[in-house]
C-alpha cells in the first residue's frame, strides 16, 4: 500500500525514501556554483539590437535539446519590428484585461498588471514565441496515450526553451520566459499567422541586460531530491 512520499514503498519491500543527504553526502561536496555563473531571468534590457548571428546561435542551441523520438516538436517565431511588438503586446494586454476583469479583480490592480505586461513585451528588443506541434508526434487511438504523447511534445519544447535561456546567458544576453501566450494561445497563433496546429507555449524576451536583479532562492536540495534505499534514516523526516 502506498501511503505518501515518506511512507513505505510496497513494490520494493524494505525500502523507503530518505532525504538526499541522509546517505552521508557532505554539504560541502554539493557547493553552489559562483553566482556570476548562474543563469537568471532578466526582464529589463537596453535598446541595443541583438545581432542576427547571436540570435541564430541561441536558436540553434534551443534546437539541440533532447526531444521525444527526436521529433523536435518545437517551433519558434522571432519578432523584432517595433510596430509588430506594439500590436501583439496591445492585443495580449487587452486579453489580460478582459480575463482579469471577468475574474472580478480590482480595476486598479488589473491596469497595473496590464501596463507591466505590455511594457515588458513591447520594450524587449527581441521576442521569441515558442510553440509546440503534434504534427510529427505519434498518434494513438486512446486518450491516455494521446495525452502522454502531447505531454512529451510540451516537455521537449520546454527543454528547448531552457537551452535557449542557457545559451542566451552564455552570450551574456538577458532573457526571461513569459507564460502569457499560454493564456491567449488562440490570439497569439492567429496574430502571428502560424498554422493552427502550433500551440503557443511561451514567450522569451531577449536583449542586453540593464538591471540584473537578485538571484532567486532555490529550495534546499533535501526538499526536492530523495534517495530510495533500504538504509534506516537517522534524520527526522519532514514533509
Ligand atoms: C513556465 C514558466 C513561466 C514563466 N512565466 C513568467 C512570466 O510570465 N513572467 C515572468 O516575469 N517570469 C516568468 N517566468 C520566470 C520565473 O519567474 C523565474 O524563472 C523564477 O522566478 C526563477 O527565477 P530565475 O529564472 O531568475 O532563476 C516563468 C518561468 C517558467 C519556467
Amino acid at each position: 500500500m502506498r501511503t505518501n512520499i515518506l511512507g513505505p514503498v510496497t513494490l520494493l519491500s524494505g525500502c523507503r525514501l530518505v532525504p538526499w543527504r541522509d546517505g552521508g553526502l557532505e554539504a560541502s561536496s554539493a557547493a553552489s556554483p559562483p553566482s556570476a555563473r548562474i543563469r537568471q531571468s532578466i526582464r529589463r534590457y537596453t535598446s541595443a539590437p541583438v545581432p542576427a548571428s547571436v540570435l541564430e546561435r541561441i536558436l540553434v542551441a534551443a534546437t539541440s535539446a533532447a526531444s521525444a523520438h527526436n521529433r523536435q516538436p518545437w517551433r519558434f517565431v522571432v519578432v523584432e519590428e517595433q510596430r509588430l511588438k506594439d500590436q501583439i503586446s496591445d492585443a495580449m494586454a487587452d486579453r489580460l484585461r478582459k480575463d482579469r476583469t471577468a475574474d472580478g479583480d480590482a480595476a486598479q490592480a488589473v491596469e497595473a498588471d496590464v501596463l507591466r505586461s505590455r511594457s515588458r513585451i513591447r520594450e524587449a528588443p527581441v521576442l521569441i514565441f515558442v510553440f509546440a506541434t503534434m504534427e510529427d508526434m505519434d498518434q494513438y487511438p486512446d486518450a491516455g496515450r494521446r495525452q502522454a504523447e502531447q505531454t512529451m511534445a510540451v516537455q521537449s519544447t520546454a527543454m528547448a526553451t531552457q537551452n535557449l535561456l542557457n545559451s542566451a546567458h552564455e552570450e551574456q544576453l538577458g532573457a526571461c520566459v513569459m507564460c502569457a501566450p499560454l493564456f491567449c494561445a488562440d490570439l497569439v497563433g492567429s496574430a502571428l499567422g502560424v498554422p493552427e496546429r502550433w500551440a503557443a507555449q511561451a514567450l522569451v524576451t531577449v536583449g542586453w541586460p540593464t538591471v540584473r536583479g537578485p538571484i532567486r532562492a532555490r529550495l534546499p536540495i533535501d526538499k526536492v531530491v530523495w534517495r530510495l534505499g533500504s538504509a534506516v534514516s537517522t534524520t527526522p523526516l519532514s514533509p
